[in-house]
């Protein structure tokens, strides 16, 4: 079984004849440890997709597996322990909470999850040593780079362990080495601990790296060539 199936995916936004249709038949599947970046232009429909995989939003039509669970049969509490429980997000800007330091940042999720306070922060400078952030997890994110902002937001979508992270733009914000820097990162994470990323992009660093890419157009997989 894969770990992702997607299957006869639409999304429109809107009602009735009114509505966008921002997927128009998606059919895909991922395997478990995979390290696939999705391309396509501005409107294309990437972030859409992510969404539905991460149950941020619901198909129209179409279904979502994830670990052979159907998205579209949970009630939005289901959906919110989903969430937490199976996937990791990154976002273009970080969106780390203002008011945490980084080890709390990270710790967060995990709380969540269950694990007590120190425990969890334990965990979270396990996490931080790994992506050269030792020493700065007192910090808030306003006290950190664009770049260790990014990290911090790595190791949050990967401590709690999801089943996947989905990484939207994830570079956007970064300047060319720093974007690289994150790049190889991410891709030592996914083969050090088996990881599976699906990052939306159209850095060619970010599709530069990928041993999978797919394409959407007009939300569709694009046609190969
Ligand atoms: N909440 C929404 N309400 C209405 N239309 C939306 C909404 N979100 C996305 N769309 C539309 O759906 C289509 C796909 O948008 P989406 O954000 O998935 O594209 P994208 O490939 O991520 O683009 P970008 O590269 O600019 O981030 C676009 O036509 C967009 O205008
Ligand atoms: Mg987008």
């Amino acid at each position: 079984m894969r770990l992702i199936e997607v299957a006869g995916l639409h999304k429109c936004f809107g009602s009735g004849n009114a509505c966008t249709w921002a997927l128009n038949g998606i059919d895909l599947g991922l395997d478990a440890g995979s390290y696939t970046v999705l391309e396509g232009r501005s409107g294309s429909g990437k972030t859409t997709l992510l969404n539905c995989i991460g149950a941020l939003e619901l198909p129209t039509r179409g279904e979502v597996l994830v670990a052979g669970q159907s998205l579209s049969r949970l009630s939005p509490d289901e959906r919110a322990a989903f969430r937490l429980h199976h996937i990791g997000f990154i976002f273009q800007a970080y969106n780390l909470m203002g008011i945490l330091t980084a080890r709390e940042n990270v710790a967060y999720p995990l709380q969540l999850k269950g694990a007590g306070r120190r425990q969890a922060l334990r965990q979270a400078d396990h996490w931080l040593a790994q992506v050269d952030l030792a020493g700065l997890g007192s910090r808030r994110p306003s006290e950190l780079s664009g770049g260790q902002q990014q990290r911090v937001a790595v190791v949050r979508a990967l401590a709690s362990g999801p089943d996947i992270v989905l990484a939207d733009e994830p570079t956007a914000n970064l300047d060319t080495v720093t974007g690289e820097a994150l790049v190889e990162l991410l891709r030592r994470l996914n083969r050090e601990y088996g990881t599976t990323f699906l990052i939306a992009s159209h850095d060619p660093a970010v599709i530069e790296s990928a041993p999978d890419v797919i394409c959407l157009q007009d939300g569709r997989v694009c046609a190969q060539p």
